[in-house]
């Protein structure tokens, strides 16, 4: 029991049961990945570059989508789960993917429809070849038989509580297409209690991915001018093929 200055005894307010249970409700969503945290995150305000915000698209996106191996086809189509604002959006399209974004947070989702609506005109000579659309969606919601060719995580996993470490990497499987590719910017590689944004390193997403038996195509430190501001030497790239069908 607390003491005033007075030397009165301050009574703290009991939790009610209610309160205990919506507390432990919100909890338990947390540990699943559906922290209601995120909502209240975004209606504060998430300024570009501030925390959450990546600023800009991810250099390093530009430049494993011009080389060969990438999934291309007309109807090749791309998810971006967590997009937050969206900055990765017109970058994938710009190179021909269907692409969605899924945002858990229905303000944060507005914030990334505004932005991809303001990018639809902004480089004329690099023209949106594909479409963009963003869904306010839990990434953990069970999903009829949508699948994608291409996956793109950055810093949605570093997003989630632990605890849901592994359903990220069976969900992971199960929304990408047999033989499609999954790329991981990994960040931030930091020693660090709790969080988000929580601790990553490239031993933890590889153990993630390789118990679904993703295949490992790449995985290594990004240099510098491959990250964004701010964010270099503790950035990393994977690359991961998931399974053909048996
Ligand atoms: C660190 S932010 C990502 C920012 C963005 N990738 C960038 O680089 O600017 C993580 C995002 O994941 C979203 N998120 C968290 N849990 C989610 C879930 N279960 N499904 C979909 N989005 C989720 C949050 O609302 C938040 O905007």
């Amino acid at each position: 029991m607390a003491t005033g200055k007075t030397g009165a005894t301050l009574r703290m307010p009991r939790a009610t049961p209610a309160m205990q249970t919506l507390q432990t409700a919100k909890d338990e969503a947390t540990r699943h990945g559906r922290s209601s945290h995120w909502e209240t995150v975004w209606q504060e305000g998430v300024r570009p570059l501030g925390k959450f915000d990546a600023g800009g698209p991810c250099p390093a996106l530009e430049i494993l989508l011009a080389q060969d191996d990438v999934p291309r086809h007309p109807e090749a189509r791309a998810l971006v789960p967590g997009c937050g604002r969206g900055y990765d959006l017109p970058v994938l399209a710009r190179h021909g993917f269907h692409v969605e974004g899924w945002e858990l947070s229905e303000t944060a989702a507005q914030v990334a429809r505004d932005y991809i609506n303001s990018q639809e005109h902004a480089t004329p000579d690099a023209p949106l070849t594909g479409t963009m659309s963003v869904a306010r969606m839990d990434f953990f919601e069970p999903t009829s038989d949508q699948q994608y060719d291409l996956i793109y995580d950055y810093t949605f996993l570093c997003a989630l509580h632990p605890d849901s470490h592994q359903a990220w990497a069976r969900q992971m499987r199960a929304l990408l297409r047999p033989g499609g590719l999954l790329v991981t910017v990994i960040f931030p590689i930091v020693d660090k209690e709790g969080g988000p944004p929580f601790a990553m390193s490239m031993e933890l997403v590889s153990g993630l991915l390789q118990g679904q038996n993703f295949e490992c195509q790449h995985l290594a430190m990004l240099p510098d001018s491959s990250c964004n501001k701010g964010r270099e030497g503790i950035t990393a790239l994977g690359l991961w093929r998931a399974p053909d069908a048996c």
